[in-house]
């Protein structure tokens, strides 16, 4: 399996990827030569969700010292940290950001006195190497997920946990999406997760390309459907673990796991193990990214939806409490409350 989301050129120069801001309606690839390019595709979610990130930036850190010229090994380490440094500035919350630039970095530096050249090989192949890694783990993710399921469930999803946000099958969809493959049908219900809208422009997108059925609803409208009984078990993503359990994810996933719990409907988490951090102890250890007011005045809108005046507060994401979480889904297996016992025997 090949990703398509995210792809290192051939000749090393640049790192393609498929513009998320353009779809459903058109699909664009861009190609990212310079650490601002880089930057920016980060910030405006052209690449977003943590694996996706993580991957691009990893190769985007290659791209970058590739196209640079330096050859002075020292010059060459002191540049490249500078562009990491820069690079993961570009987003806070995702963990996957810092830990694929990080092996990348690493991979530099186990080539020292080798030369430039055999950096860069080193690099190239730690970058890739994190891809092929993904690719693996969303698999086993989603294999494991199977097993949480059973088929013509309906499924919750808020924000977009894909093979855009990852590479393939992705976390949070992948069960629906290997359950497809192996003659599963699921219903899903997807809210379309204000104020960027990546349920509706992306999970449904990709549930319909699919073939799995799937129903759009507002954000507000997920409390409904559950008290109708439609939902059999929420399945999201995330961007960072606490040792504790607590998760952060796109704003709007705490309030679907109040919800969940007062329904007793289960509430999962999946991700790839790189998504937890143990250096972080609880929730309130993660950095909240907030972002600019007018995604919530006026983007998406023909006209704004608010005075131009009006304050607007827009936090990208929130942390679930870990004891509403009845269950974060790993490559490495299925982790339940305590998870302060059951995320460290993971490590
Ligand atoms: O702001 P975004 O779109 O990057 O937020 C993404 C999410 O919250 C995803 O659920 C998360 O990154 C998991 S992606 C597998």
């Amino acid at each position: 399996m090949k990703a398509e989301n995210v792809i290192l050129s051939e000749d090393g120069k640049s790192v393609i990827i498929t513009d998320q801001t353009q779809l459903p309606n058109r699909t664009v690839h861009i190609a990212l030569k310079t650490a601002e390019e880089l930057y920016d595709a980060i910030y405006e979610l052209k690449v977003r969700g943590a694996p996706a990130i993580g991957i691009c930036a990893g190769m985007g850190l290659y791209v970058v010292m590739n196209n640079s010229g330096e050859n002075d090994e020292e010059s060459f380490l002191t540049k490249l940290h500078k562009v990491l440094v820069y690079i993961n500035s570009s987003r806070p919350t995702a963990v996957n950001l810092r830990h694929a630039l990080d092996r990348v970095e690493n991979a530099a530096h186990s080539e020292r006195s080798n030369g430039v050249d055999a950096m860069l090989d080193a690099m190239r192949k730690e970058s890739i190497a994190i891809q092929d890694e993904d690719i693996e783990m969303c698999r086993k993710i989603s294999e494991y997920g199977l097993t949480l399921v059973k088929d013509g469930d309906g499924i919750l999803t808020h924000c977009n946990a894909g093979p855009l946000a990852t590479s393939c099958y992705g976390t949070g969809l992948g069960t629906l999406l290997l359950g497809k493959e192996k003659g599963y049908t699921f219903h899903a219900f997807t809210d379309e997760t204000r104020p960027l809208l990546q349920g509706a422009r992306l999970t449904s997108y990709e549930l319909d390309k699919a073939g799995i059925d799937v129903t759009l609803i507002c954000d507000n409208m997920a409390s409904l459907v559950m008290k109708q009984g439609k939902i059999n078990a929420c399945f999201v993503g995330c961007d960072r673990v606490a040792a504790n359990g607590d998760t952060a994810n796109k704003i709007g996933t705490s309030g679907v796991a109040v919800l969940a719990k007062h329904y007793g409907v289960p509430f999962y988490v999946f991700c790839p193990s790189s998504t937890i951090d143990m250096n972080c102890k609880t929730g309130a250890d993660i950095v909240i990214e907030e972002r600019e007011p007018d995604e919530i005045r006026t983007k998406f809108y023909a006209e704004p939806m608010a005075p131009a005046s009006v304050k607007c507060y827009n936090p990208a994401f929130d942390v679930t409490d870990a004891e509403l979480i009845t269950a974060i889904v790993t490559e490495r297996g299925i982790c339940r409350y305590p998870y302060t016992e059951s995320l460290s025997k993971l490590f």
